[in-house]
């Protein structure tokens, strides 16, 4: 798959414009299965995930034209069932499945597998299926979702989800769209991504309530009345808080523009806290790093507590704070593969409570070698770290890297980075 070859010590300086989000434009992607219709979707990041999306919408039988940042769909879906290959390529394909249930009213999926951030449970998605009435049967390798319902009709229920799993609120969104009467969903996910999702698909016809706060409510609508629509995917807010670390981490300055700066929100307020001057703009932000970074402590959390998706690369600019700093990781359990790489490039950290709670003693020598991306985030943590580093860091498994950033290489080129990729 090739390395990045990283000469740190460069000052970061300049302007980046942020592309679409990854976390938005995949279930977007999914709920394009509800709807008849030409649907066409820009401002979607060219990335591998997408790619794989692609690839189980045409496995299921539509028409989907890609051509950089805008896929365009059409048809109809001739299968229930989500491929094996594909399952196995990208965790999120199971809200693919929330689709398939919404559109055919049954519909099976391969159990994800394995993943680098521990055992990712699916009992939220599985109880959500539940209460809509589909019998829910599971074989070793197969998630199976069965419906005894005159016409295979969904019937709206409440479901309270005792954690606001982001996956599991989209699933339960799609897959209640067309039902029978009403769906609640109390203590639903408040990811600004859900909000683009349930935007697009009532500008599709669908009437749904309250996404962005802990209660939604969908309103079913006739079956098969969505209709396609023209929509253009919110801008990735993991993008730009990983380019506001990277400039931060260099002691630069940077200007992110086409960013939604309210979805950034408890990024910037720990970078303030950080001793970094952001600046927000209608559409647009600024940092100035200049200043020594200070020590924080960070607690992941649901949304709009602090992304679990920015941990890592918060951690990698942690290194470079006066004093000691603390993260605590309370979304998934094993989010720390990042942390045995930055040790290796001169790091100071601490890894307690099973790779939970991380301290950060500052200010480390960085210095390049040899590592390893092992998952998306941290992986680009890593990028963050070599900046800073004396000498070159070569960074292998960037395929995990290439999942979520359309051209991490070109944008930090652009502002200042000396990064090659070399295959
Ligand atoms: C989504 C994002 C991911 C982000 C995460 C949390 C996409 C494609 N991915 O992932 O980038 O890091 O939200 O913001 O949008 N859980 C259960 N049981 C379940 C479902 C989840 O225990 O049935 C647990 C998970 O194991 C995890 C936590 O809840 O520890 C968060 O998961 P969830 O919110 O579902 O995240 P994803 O939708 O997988």
């Amino acid at each position: 798959m090739g390395s990045f070859f990283i000469l740190g010590g460069n000052k970061i300086n300049g302007e980046i414009s942020i592309g679409g989000a990854k976390n938005a434009a995949l279930p977007i992607l999914a709920a394009c299965i509800l709807i008849d219709g030409e649907k066409t979707i820009k401002n979607v990041p060219n990335i591998s995930d997408v790619r794989v999306a692609v690839d189980i919408l045409r496995d299921l039988g539509l028409k989907v034209l890609h051509e950089k940042n805008t896929v365009t769909i059409s048809g109809k879906i001739s299968k229930n069932t989500i491929s094996k290959k594909y399952s196995e390529k990208m965790r999120s394909s199971i809200t693919f499945l929330g689709a398939i249930l919404g559109k055919l009213g049954e519909g099976e999926c391969y159990f994800p597998g394995g993943c680098p951030l521990g055992e990712r449970p699916i009992e939220l998605h599985k109880k959500g299926f539940l209460e809509l009435g589909f019998e829910v049967i599971e074989e070793t390798e197969k998630l199976i979702c069965k419906n005894k319902n005159d016409n295979k009709s969904r019937i709206g229920a409440n479901i309270f989800l005792d954690f606001p799993s982001v996956g599991a609120t989209q699933n339960i969104i799609l897959a209640s769209v067309y039902a029978k009467g009403s769906t609640i969903i109390t203590n639903a996910a408040k990811e600004p991504e859900i909000v683009d999702m349930v935007n697009f698909l009532n500008a599709c016809g669908a009437r749904i309530k309250g996404a962005g706060t802990d209660e939604v409510i969908i309103e079913g609508v006739a079956e098969n009345s969505l209709k396609g629509c023209e929509y253009i995917v919110m801008p990735d807010r993991i993008i730009a808080g990983t380019y506001m670390a990277a400039a931060a981490i260099t002691n630069g300055s940077l200007i992110l523009k086409d960013v939604y700066p309210y979805d950034v929100y408890p990024i910037k307020e720990k970078f303030i806290n950080m001793g970094i001057a952001v600046t927000i703009n209608k559409n647009s932000i600024a940092i100035n790093a200049e200043k020594p970074i200070r020590k924080v402590k960070i607690r992941t959390g649901t949304h709009p507590g602090f992304p679990t998706d920015m941990q890592a690369q918060t951690m990698a600019l942690l290194t470079q704070a006066e004093g000691t700093s603390e993260i605590e990781e309370n979304i998934f359990e094993a989010r720390d593969k990042h942390v045995k790489e930055l040790i290796k490039m001169g790091a100071n950290i601490t890894s307690m409570l099973n790779g939970r709670h991380f301290i950060i003693k500052g200010k480390a020598n960085l210095k390049g070698t040899k590592v390893l991306a092992e998952d998306l985030r941290g992986g680009a943590s890593l990028v963050i770290a070599a900046l800073a580093a004396e000498g070159k860091t070569e960074i292998k498994g960037i395929e995990h890297i290439e999942r979520g950033y359309e051209n991490i290489v070109g944008d930090l080129n652009k502002v200042g980075a000396n990064i090659r990729f070399i295959n």
